[in-house]
């Protein structure tokens, strides 16, 4: 097992385009005002090799549909990215830092992956997971998970202006509507089940505002 550590890992999942970047880069510049050592991960880590079987999954190679890689196969390869991501490069970090923020982590896999299964599968495959990754791999547990919570249609609206209508930007998971949301329930059931806190990003017509999620975000890191 990982040893402890006074590191808190903070993850910020959502769907796609809930703001995740945007809240990461934005907790860690307040903590490293108040004078904390604090940096952020994004991931997957298009960057680095180990991310090659993500990257070959989200461009459609392996398939045109995310369901044409099982929720198991798909999962270990996001873990692979990660796990090579904390021996090359933020494993030290996380020994010697006040913070480290996550944008997405294990979490992306129950919320992606486990859209995939059937609703009497889900226990099973948080069980592996969480095996998996944090014992097998050992890789850090989080301190706390921070859900963004974005109406579906508010989130389509914004990634629409994102990619300006051009649907080729997409990857396989961003252009497929009904697989969404099936990933928003997989999330519902998480927030429940595992604990994670969420914060509502829209007030129904249209998202709050970058600066009052991000004072809400700082508030409950406060309170850990
Ligand atoms: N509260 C907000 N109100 C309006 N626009 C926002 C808000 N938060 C983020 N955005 C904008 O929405 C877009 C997506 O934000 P961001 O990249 O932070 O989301 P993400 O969750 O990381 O997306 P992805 O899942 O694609 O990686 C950006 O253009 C960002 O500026
Ligand atoms: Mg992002």
């Amino acid at each position: 097992m990982t040893s402890p550590s006074k590191c808190k890992l903070i993850v910020i999942d959502g769907l796609d385009g809930s703001g995740k970047a945007t809240q990461t880069k934005l907790l860690c510049e307040r903590l490293r005002a108040d004078g904390c050592k604090a940096r952020t991960l994004s991931f997957p880590d298009y960057q680095s090799d180990g991310s090659a079987a993500v990257r070959m999954y989200l461009g459609g190679k392996l398939g045109d549909s995310p369901d044409d890689v099982n929720a198991y196969a798909a999962s270990s390869f996001y873990a692979v990215d990660r796990v090579v991501s904390y021996l090359n490069e933020w494993g030290r970090d996380y020994k010697t830092y006040d913070y480290i923020i996550a944008d997405r982590y294990v979490t992306s896999n129950v919320i992606h992956q486990m859209a995939k299964l059937k609703e009497e599968e889900r226990d099973d495959y948080i069980a592996w997971l969480y095996d998996y990754e944090y014992r097998r791999l050992e890789i850090p547990e989080p301190d706390l998970v921070i859900f963004l919570d974005v109406d579906p249609d508010i989130s389509q609206r914004l990634m629409r202006e994102r990619y300006q209508g051009d649907d080729s930007k997409k990857d396989i998971h961003e252009s497929n509507v009904a697989y969404l949301l099936s990933c928003r329930e997989s999330a519902s059931y998480a927030i429940e089940k595992l604990g994670w806190t969420r914060i509502k990003c829209d007030n129904g017509e249209s998202m709050r505002t970058i600066e009052e999620i991000s004072d809400e975000l700082y508030t409950i890191i406060h309170s850990i």
